[in-house]
């Protein structure tokens, strides 16, 4: 495994999401076990970011983690999430970044996972009620009282970016990236390069769908959260399938399987990337990790970089609306 620089944090240029373990997919929460195993395995590839946060679950997700990691602390980066469950006010699945909310986070979080320090410690979502400065300031505080080392922002606007970093300095944006979802790549990536912050895709297999294993809606359970997503819609669906069948095409000359492939496109794209494929499946890490030793030629990129946009947006309505785009 090759190591990379999020601003000035070393992690594996492949770290590992851990959300579908507890949260969010078909058969999440199912088998802790291989969810453990997992994670282990991931360690003893050389992967070290690991990638959670307090709403997965809520809770559960960085609770599982912290039993993971027991004994194992040392050896990972590890990054969660706060700003998506009020805890003064109405619950999860509501912004609050204030420094408040962030203080009682801090500690649940801290706790669940079993650790006295958070390495990379994102805001969310970007909460239109708290200045940014305000909650970047807090941040500041928890990294001078050591119990946070870094300081991360997910779908944050360039406006956002620049006046968080401006407070305190952020070392990584964690934001959707992939094949099928290339938004960044005019507005925010270049701020990102011109103030050498790092960057961590998210969903850089395209919630599995870029894998060629996902055929048909009818494999996902009545909470798999694919279900609402206008990608997944009966419509564009099929048409989708199209996108899946040029990767895996591609992915056959490269004798690499198509999640190796869509790996591979993206740590092309800057050696400031770390993509962070989710699994809750060893036999999923092993393949996921190898696409570290795939280099695609710069014809193969060129394919892949020209595939045509995928129908359908990448959120819900009501999700997109907590996006900086
Ligand atoms: N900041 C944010 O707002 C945000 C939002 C979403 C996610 N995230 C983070 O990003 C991480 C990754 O994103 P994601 O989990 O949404 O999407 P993803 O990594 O694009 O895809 C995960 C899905 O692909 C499947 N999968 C993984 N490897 C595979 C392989 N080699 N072959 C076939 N299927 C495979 C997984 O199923 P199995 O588990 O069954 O293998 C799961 O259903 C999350 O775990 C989370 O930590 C952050």
């Amino acid at each position: 495994m090759r190591y990379i620089k999020l601003r000035d944090l070393e992690v594996s240029r492949i770290g590992l999401g851990a959300m579908g373990m507890s949260h969010g997919y078909t058969g999440s929460g199912t088998d802790e076990a291989e969810s453990i195993k997992t994670v282990h395995r991931a360690l003893e590839l050389g992967v070290t970011l690991i990638d959670t946060a307090e709403i997965y679950g809520p809770y559960t997700n960085e609770e599982l983690l912290g039993r993971a990691l027991k004994g194992r602390r040392d050896q990972v980066v590890v990054a969660t999430k706060f700003g998506l469950v009020s805890h003064a006010g109405e619950g999860a699945w509501n912004l609050d970044s204030s420094p408040a909310n962030l203080r009682t986070a801090v500690e649940g979080s801290l706790k669940r996972l079993g650790t006295d320090h958070i390495d990379l410690y994102y805001q969310h979502r970007v909460d239109p009620n708290t200045p940014i400065e305000e909650t970047a300031g807090a941040v500041a505080e928890l990294i001078s009282e050591g119990k946070v080392r870094a300081f991360g922002l997910s779908e944050a606007g360039p406006d956002t970016i620049r006046r968080a970093h401006a407070v305190q300095p952020v070392t990584a944006v964690q934001s959707e990236y992939s094949l099928w979802t290339r938004g960044i790549e005019e507005r925010i990536l270049p701020v990102l390069r011109e103030l050498n912050i790092g960057l961590v895709p998210f969903s850089p297999l395209g919630r599995g769908f870029l894998t060629g294993t996902v055929r048909s809606t009818d494999q996902f359970d009545a909470s798999d959260f694919r279900r609402d997503n206008p990608r997944f819609s009966a419509e564009n669906f099929q048409r989708n399938l199209a996108l899946a069948d040029e990767v895996q095409a591609l992915a056959s000359q490269v004798g690499a399987t198509s999640a190796q492939v869509a790996l591979a496109w993206l740590l092309a794209q800057g050696d400031d990337i770390a993509p962070i494929p989710g699994t809750k499946r060893v036999s999923r890490v092993e393949e996921n990790t190898a696409a570290d030793a795939i280099t695609l030629t710069s014809e193969q990129i060129n394919t892949l970089s020209s595939l045509p946009p995928a129908a359908g947006n990448t959120h819900t309505e009501a999700q997109a609306q907590m996006l900086e785009r």
